[in-house]
Order: C-alpha cells, then sequence, then structure tokens
C-alpha cells in the first residue's frame, strides 16, 4: 500500500477526530514530511480533511468520497478480476476505457470518477457529470465466446444491476425506461452507455465498455435548464462511503450476470422494472416522432409497439419518450 493509502486508513479509522502529523508519523512509521504530502494528495484528490495548528488532521465524519479502497473493500469473489482505479475527475472514464483497451488493457479495468469534463451520452449528447454528487464508471470488458445478442444484452445486465443497486441501498423502486435509462420517482438517475471496439478488417470484436452514469446527490444548484425537469438522484443526503458501496454494489451484481450470459434472469428482472409497458409513447425516428402504444419487451430486449394504424412493430434500438 503506498503511504498516501496507509495514511487514509487511519484517517478513516479516526474519521471525526484529530490525529497530530507526529501521531500518524509514529503509528505508520514514516516522517511528519511524507505525513503532510500525503494529506495535500488527498484533499487535491477531494477528500475532506481539515488541519489545524496545534491539533493535527481530521477528515470530514460525514464525506463520502470514491476510494479504491472503499470500492474493493466491498466487492465479491466474482469481482476478484476487477481493478478499479478512481479519479477525481476526468474527460469521460468511457474515452479512457478506449484508450485503455487500444493500449492492451486487460478485461476487469474499471475507470471510476467524481467528476467528468467531457461526458458522453447516448447519440452524441453530452452527460452532465458535475463534482461531488454523482458517480461516474466505465467498465472494460473482452467477452470470450458470448454471441451477438448477448454481446447486446451487456448493457440489460448493466442496468438491472444499477436498478436493484439503487434499491438496495436506497430503498426507493428504480424502474427501467426502454432502453436502458434508470428512474427513480419518475426521474432519470443513471444513464448507461455501452460501446463497442471492433478489429480491423477482422471484425472481430475487441472489447465492450459499460459506461455508467448515476446521480447519486442533488447538485447543490441544482440540474441546469435543460434537463432540470426530468433529472433526479438517488439519495436524498450524503452518508460516509455510500458510494463507494453504489459501485462495489453495481460491480458485484452486474458480474454475477456476466458470469451466467445464457441465464433468464436478467431479461425477467428487465421486463418486470420495465416502466413502458402497457403505456402511451413517442417513438422517436430520424425527423419524425411517432405515437405508439407498447405491448410488451421481447425476448432481446426489444419494444413492441403498435401504432394507431394498428400495424406492430419491434424495436431494438432507438430511443422513445414517455410523460411520467
Ligand atoms: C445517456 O443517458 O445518454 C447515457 C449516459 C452515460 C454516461 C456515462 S457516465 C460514465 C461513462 N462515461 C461517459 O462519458 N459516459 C458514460
Amino acid at each position: 500500500m503506498s503511504t498516501k493509502d496507509t495514511v487514509l486508513e487511519l484517517f478513516e479509522k479516526n474519521r471525526g477526530f484529530y490525529i497530530s502529523g507526529q501521531q500518524i508519523a509514529s503509528e505508520l512509521n514514516i516522517t511528519r514530511t511524507a505525513v503532510w504530502k500525503a494529506v495535500k494528495i488527498l484533499q487535491k484528490e477531494g477528500y475532506k480533511i481539515e488541519a489545524v495548528t496545534n491539533r493535527g488532521y481530521c477528515l470530514d465524519k460525514d464525506a463520502d468520497v470514491l476510494s479504491v479502497r472503499g470500492i474493493r473493500s466491498r466487492l465479491s469473489e466474482e469481482c476478484a478480476g476487477l481493478r478499479p482505479e478512481v479519479f477525481l475527475s476526468v474527460g469521460s472514464t468511457n474515452t479512457l476505457c478506449h484508450e485503455k483497451a487500444r493500449s492492451g488493457e486487460a478485461e476487469g479495468y474499471v475507470a471510476v470518477a467524481g467528476a467528468q469534463t467531457a461526458g458522453r451520452g447516448r447519440r452524441g449528447r453530452s452527460f452532465y457529470s458535475p463534482a461531488g454528487t454523482g458517480v461516474y464508471m466505465s467498465l472494460l470488458l473482452r467477452p470470450q465466446g458470448f454471441t451477438g445478442d448477448q454481446v447486446l444484452g451487456l448493457t440489460t445486465m448493466a442496468a438491472v444491476a444499477v436498478s436493484e443497486s439503487i434499491e438496495a441501498l436506497s430503498g426507493k423502486k428504480a424502474e427501467i425506461k426502454w432502453v436502458n435509462d434508470i428512474f427513480v420517482d419518475g426521474k432519470k438517475v443513471c444513464g448507461i452507455l455501452s460501446e463497442a471496439l471492433y478489429e480491423v478488417p477482422s471484425g472481430a470484436l475487441q472489447c465492450v465498455i459499460v459506461g455508467i452514469g448515476i446521480n447519486a446527490y442533488a447538485p447543490e444548484a441544482g440540474f441546469p435548464p435543460e434537463i432540470s425537469e426530468s433529472a433526479g438522484c438517488v439519495f436524498d443526503k450524503p452518508e460516509v462511503d455510500l458510494k463507494n458501496s453504489l459501485v462495489a454494489e453495481v460491480l458485484n451484481r452486474f458480474m454475477k450476470y456476466y458470469d451466467d450470459p445464457k441465464s433468464d434472469a436478467v431479461y425477467d428482472e428487465y421486463r418486470t422494472r420495465s416502466m413502458v409497458i402497457g403505456k402511451d409513447v413517442k417513438v422517436l425516428k430520424k425527423d419524425s416522432a411517432l405515437k405508439a402504444h407498447v405491448l410488451d419487451i421481447d425476448r432481446d430486449c426489444g419494444l413492441v409497439v403498435r401504432y394507431p394504424d394498428g400495424t406492430e412493430e419491434v424495436l431494438n434500438s432507438g430511443e422513445i419518450s414517455i410523460r411520467v
């Protein structure tokens, strides 16, 4: 463990209490300068550590900060091969994973960030990723022996894993709006962007990057006007390690499904959580928005809709809007 991590471990054991630089130095057998340097790095990473002359340092007892240790300590056996890395801020965790994948990173790398400066959403949109309130994570996978449908199903696995995790940690009902937006209390709290890289010219699948952005808390200044009506958050107030728990919970549940891609469990759960079956929606096509009634979600998670003229269609990708 690095000096920074051992210092952090000591702070976490003494959350809310002051410990002097000398005490830390003696306990960890390091110099006071090394303590000071570690504190500076941790503060830069976003840890709320107060430094008071003659009292020492104190880690805020309520701070909810992402950390590799906080995530790792909560991972299950299925996640033994995962390698989470935590960033205070990055451009986009998906883009970072693309770069990692291109330079040969193995399956299991997970980029987790507390903020994104260029967060990407579906259909070329940006994804609002402010500091301090959200969890932005991307998982690099190199699926072996998956069929095309099973690869497409990775997004479904993520949607189900996130919904279950939100419910387990917040006690709030999490629903899925086709294709893969997660809603709580009628507001979108999570978006998922899965991207695949293929080899040229063979066309063989190189990797899949599953990117998940969750609004854990409400931003202090509120959401920007363009999403203020539709966006919501999962938790009402910060609690120690809630974000680490959320990341770990999502990974634990996702990897359980990933290890058994033939199982029907994901589809069953996805369908049960769907908030669109039986609803009137608008199917958003390139240049039009068609009214439709959602009949069902089929085994490949295609949306079965009926248009007012009685014709039916199964949508395998695209977007719908629904009045919630
Ligand atoms: C959407 O709602 O359109 C999908 C949003 C996906 C956002 C996540 S945040 C982590 C990962 N990095 C990105 O740049 N995007 C995804």
